[in-house]
Parts: C-alpha cells; sequence; structure tokens
C-alpha cells in the first residue's frame, strides 16, 4: 500500500515517514527543499532501515504531480508541504497563498484525475483564532485568523469542505495540530527552521548551545498562572502516529470528512518550558521579559477528547521528553 507524503523532509513530514515506514508502508515522497534539507533522506533510512520513493519538485508543477501518479498506485496522501512561519506570513501573504493554497487545488485535482481520494491534511489550531472557550474542540467557531498562514489554512479547510459536499466518494481527515515540538529520541531527524526561530522550543535549543545569547519572552502580562503565553506542546513523535491513526481509520472504514485536533489537552506556560528543559538537560537558559509579540494569544490548548475516541489516539510522551529529545537533537547535529 503506498502511501504519498508531501513534504516528507520537513519537520513533520519526516518524523511522519519514520512511522509509515514503521508500520510497514511504502513511502512515496515529494519535497521542494524550500524549508527542508536533502540528508533528512538518508537520517530516515538510518532510522527504519527503509528507504522511499522520493520525487524532487514542486506541488504547484501539475505535470510533476501527475509523474509521480502515473508511476505509483497511490492509496492515500498526506499533505505537509506548505510554509508555517506565522510572522513571514504577514510579510508575505502572496507567496503563502500560492504556496499553501494553490498548491494543495493541484494537488486535489491530479489526485481526482487519477481516482485517488483519501487525503490527510495538516492543518493548525490557528485556524481557531484567539479561542473563545479553552480547552478548545473542533465544536469550536474558527475564523478570525491573525495571521495570512492560519487563513490560508482555513481557506483549505473550506476548500475540502467544498469538495467533500460536492463528491462524497471521497475521504478526508483535517489534522489540527497544536505545538509540535522535539524530535526522534535517535536525535537524526528534528526541527531544522530557516535562519533565526521563530519558535519558542528551537530558539531555547539554541540559546542552550549558545548559538543565541538570550531568549525574549513575550510578555508577562498575560492573565495566566505567571503571566506568560500557555500552549499546548505535543512531542512530534506522537502527532507522526496521530497520524497513522486517521491513515488506519481512512483505510479502513469510509469516514466522509473529519476533524481532529491534535494535541495533548496541557496547557504550560514559556517559564513552565525554560524551567524544565534547564532541569532535565542540566543546562541554564538566559532569558528576559520583552512585550507581548503582535498575534500572540494568551492560553490555547486542546480538548483531545475527539481523537482519542474516533482514532483511539493518545499522546504517550511527556514535556521530559519533549526538551529531552529537542536538545539531544541540537547536541546531535554538533557531532
Ligand atoms: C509559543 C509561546 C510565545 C518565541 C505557532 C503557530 C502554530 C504552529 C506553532 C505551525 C508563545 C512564546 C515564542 C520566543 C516567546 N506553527 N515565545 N519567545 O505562536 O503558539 O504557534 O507555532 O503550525 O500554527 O501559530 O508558537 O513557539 O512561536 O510560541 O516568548 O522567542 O512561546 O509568545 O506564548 P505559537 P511559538
Amino acid at each position: 500500500m503506498k502511501i504519498l507524503v508531501t513534504g516528507c523532509c520537513g519537520y513533520i513530514g519526516s518524523h511522519t515517514c519514520v512511522e509509515l515506514l514503521n508500520h510497514d508502508y511504502e513511502v512515496v515522497g515529494l519535497d521542494n527543499f524550500s524549508n527542508s534539507k536533502k540528508e533528512v533522506l538518508d537520517k530516515i533510512s538510518q532510522i527504519t532501515n527503509k528507504k522511499i520513493t522520493f520525487y524532487e519538485g514542486d506541488m504547484l508543477d501539475e505535470h510533476f504531480l501527475e509523474s509521480i501518479f502515473k508511476d505509483n498506485e497511490i492509496s492515500c496522501v498526506i499533505d505537509f508541504a506548505a510554509y508555517k512561519a506565522v510572522g513571514e506570513s504577514v510579510e508575505k501573504p502572496v507567496e503563502y497563498y500560492i504556496n499553501n493554497v494553490s498548491s494543495v487545488l493541484t494537488l486535489l485535482k491530479v489526485m481526482k484525475q487519477y481516482d485517488c481520494k483519501r487525503l490527510v491534511f495538516s492543518s493548525s489550531a490557528t485556524v481557531y483564532g484567539n479561542p473563545v472557550e479553552i480547552p478548545i474542540s473542533e465544536a469550536a467557531k474558527v475564523g478570525r485568523t491573525t495571521n495570512p498562514y492560519g487563513t490560508s489554512k482555513l481557506f483549505v479547510e473550506q476548500i475540502l469542505k467544498d469538495l467533500y459536499h460536492s463528491d462524497p466518494s471521497w475521504n478526508i481527515v483535517i489534522l489540527r495540530y497544536f505545538n509540535p515540538v522535539g524530535a526522534h529520541p535517535s536525535g537524526l531527524i528534528g526541527e531544522e527552521p530557516n535562519g533565526v526561530p521563530a519558535n519558542l522550543m528551537p530558539y531555547i535549543s539554541k540559546v542552550a548551545k549558545k548559538e543565541l545569547t538570550c531568549l525574549s519572552v513575550f510578555g508577562n502580562d498575560y492573565n495566566t498562572k505567571d503571566g506568560t503565553g500557555v500552549r499546548d506542546y505535543i512531542h512530534v513523535v506522537d502527532l507522526a502516529i496521530g497520524h497513522i491513526k486517521a491513515l488506519e481509520k481512512l483505510l479502513k472504514d469510509e469516514c466522509g470528512i473529519s476533524i481532529y485536533n491534535l494535541g495533548t489537552g496541557v496547557g504550560y506556560s514559556v517559564l513552565d518550558i525554560i524551567h524544565t528543559f534547564e532541569l532535565v538537560n542540566g543546562v541554564k537558559i538566559k532569558y528576559k521579559m520583552v512585550n507581548r509579540r503582535k498575534g500572540d494569544i494568551a492560553v490555547c490548548y486542546s480538548d483531545p477528547k475527539k481523537a482519542k475516541e474516533e482514532l483511539g489516539f493518545v499522546c504517550k510522551r511527556s514535556l521530559e521528553d519533549m526538551v529531552r529529545d529537542a536538545w539531544n537533537y541540537e547536541k546531535n547535529k554538533k557531532l
């Protein structure tokens, strides 16, 4: 059974390829290396002792996509390929909509052409905007997104709903990630953002490695236990396993179009992350309190009940595992 993974060399894509291979799926991968590195393919093989069938190219290229479907009988597509930097999306909205929305339209067109109508779509908790109710369930109102990245995910979710209502022979699972962090315990693959990290965990890892000198904590005047922002951090390996659960549902029964939050249901503050990272890894993280970051919300964490009941998905890895594996990956890169 062949599964096409778009963005297979990316952070979540590569970890999902590892879990797919570990579960004896045949993986066909595509990537244009706009935000990933080719050597990740070797790392995936090192971890699993298996190879994926790889195609380098861009999802906006219809003929490139057709060549993949012509060469392989694809049972299901897991679509990760997207730009995902919130701040960058505010500066470059058109690039984000072209890359995150138009590429999916091209993918859906070619999937239909080859009668491949099973899709797992990588969405994000940002579609909830500033949540009214915490914890956030899938029934929560979406919209009022605060950046083009989140809006691009919202647009694709709407496209998928419209597609399904036009043709119920599609089976689609939309996965809304909360805050993916950490790395594979081997230390061979992990989060590798271009340039200075925008996200908290990779920034902390760089401070620990002394590549960056001091973490700026964006606001300590939120209405939270210690004034800093609270998020639902999920280990990237748990997240990858969530995709296996979604795939099993897609392949096992006709699920129509289903939406699931992938999170732990537990919120941790920025200071929780800093202190746990220091304690588990025996390193000191220099930080200073600065003003809030524009577009940030105070608290965001999931109600993971639906994924547990319908996918049998439960996060297994702790915050300690997340900070340990993040630091292990960072240290391993030096070797
Ligand atoms: C987490 C907390 C910051 C950096 C975004 C996207 C989301 C997903 C994950 C793609 C917040 C604080 C951060 C720093 C800090 N991406 N922080 N100093 O903004 O919750 O979510 O990334 O799918 O869709 O929205 O993640 O890691 O940037 O921030 O104080 O240098 O850490 O204020 O409270 P965020 P983050």
